[in-house]
């Protein structure tokens, strides 16, 4: 990772359309037009319940944002209650109405991000998540040839670590086997969403050995009425390599405000807090 250039990102999840809070949803697209992120990437559950009219409203706000998406399917994007639809064509309208590419790839050559679907319709629990084997391959055929100097993001609804409170309790299956080969291929931040609870910190402090400093950052609900203990919110990422700036931008009742600023810089081995 080289210095030379600034890029911002902005990081919603977790919108819940069908649970979504039209003032919210409004305001946040009003906090996007004056940000001017050059990417919105979104950490899935766009809706809640995978019907068609949830998804309409999902992709009328897609088409709304000042800036190109990348978005991955949550848990909630699978049908829950229709178990054919669920068995047998479990992303069909995530598909029509989203984007038929589950496993999107975006890069400029500066930032390059990749979005891997992490939810499953057949696992037992299936609020929970996987990784498989072709996805691992995909991340490190994606990133692997690229230049170091290129930040490198992959972004899933589920993340490779708990909660804060509990980091251990990894609800992503085959998180431990995928991790090495993401620091091996020079993954640089995990985006993910799932718990609507907004954390950052590297992984490296829960997971030992990983031999490349890989930065975590989970968003909350950005819009939905599914809050835990935390209002509606989305992060603005600043890269500025090798400073990496999250500052969340939370629903105050009126308008979305800046609550939080934190930095993080590089060392090779770390990444470390640093001054904003
Ligand atoms: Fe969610
Ligand atoms: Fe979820």
């Amino acid at each position: 990772m080289e210095q030379g250039f600034v890029k911002t990102i902005a990081h919603l999840s977790d919108l819940h359309f069908g649970s979504a809070n039209v003032e919210v949803a409004e305001a946040v697209l009003a906090d996007l037009a004056l940000c001017r992120p050059s990417l919105v990437v979104i950490s899935g559950d766009l809706v809640q319940r995978a019907r068609r009219r949830h998804f309409r409203a999902a992709r009328s706000f897609l088409e709304r944002l000042p800036a190109p998406w990348l978005v991955v399917p949550g848990n909630h994007d699978i049908p829950a209650y229709n178990l054919l639809a669920r068995f047998t064509m479990p992303f069909r309208n995530y598909r029509h109405y989203i984007t038929p590419d589950l496993n999107p790839f975006i890069s400029d050559g500066e930032v390059a991000v990749l979005g891997i679907n992490t939810a499953r319709p057949l696992i037992f629990n299936f609020a929970h998540g996987r990784i498989n084997r072709q996805q691992i391959a995909r991340i490190e055929s994606a990133f692997k040839n690229l230049p170091s100097s290129v930040f490198k993001i992959l972004v899933t609804h589920h993340p490779f670590m708990g909660q804060p409170d509990a980091p251990g309790r990894v609800l992503l299956g085959r998180a431990r086997l995928a991790l090495p080969v993401l620091a091996s291929c020079g993954v640089d931040l995990l985006l993910a969403g799932h718990f609507h609870r907004s954390f950052a910190g590297d992984i490296g402090e829960h997971h030992q050995q990983l031999g490349h400093p890989i930065l975590i950052a989970a968003a909350a609900t950005t819009i939905s009425t599914r809050l835990r203990d935390e209002p509606n919110s989305y992060n603005v990422i600043t890269v500025a390599p090798p400073k990496v700036t999250f500052e969340e931008r939370a629903w105050n009742g009126f308008e979305f405000e800046p609550v939080g600023r934190t930095s993080y810089v590089c060392n090779h081995s770390h990444w470390l807090q640093a001054s904003c």
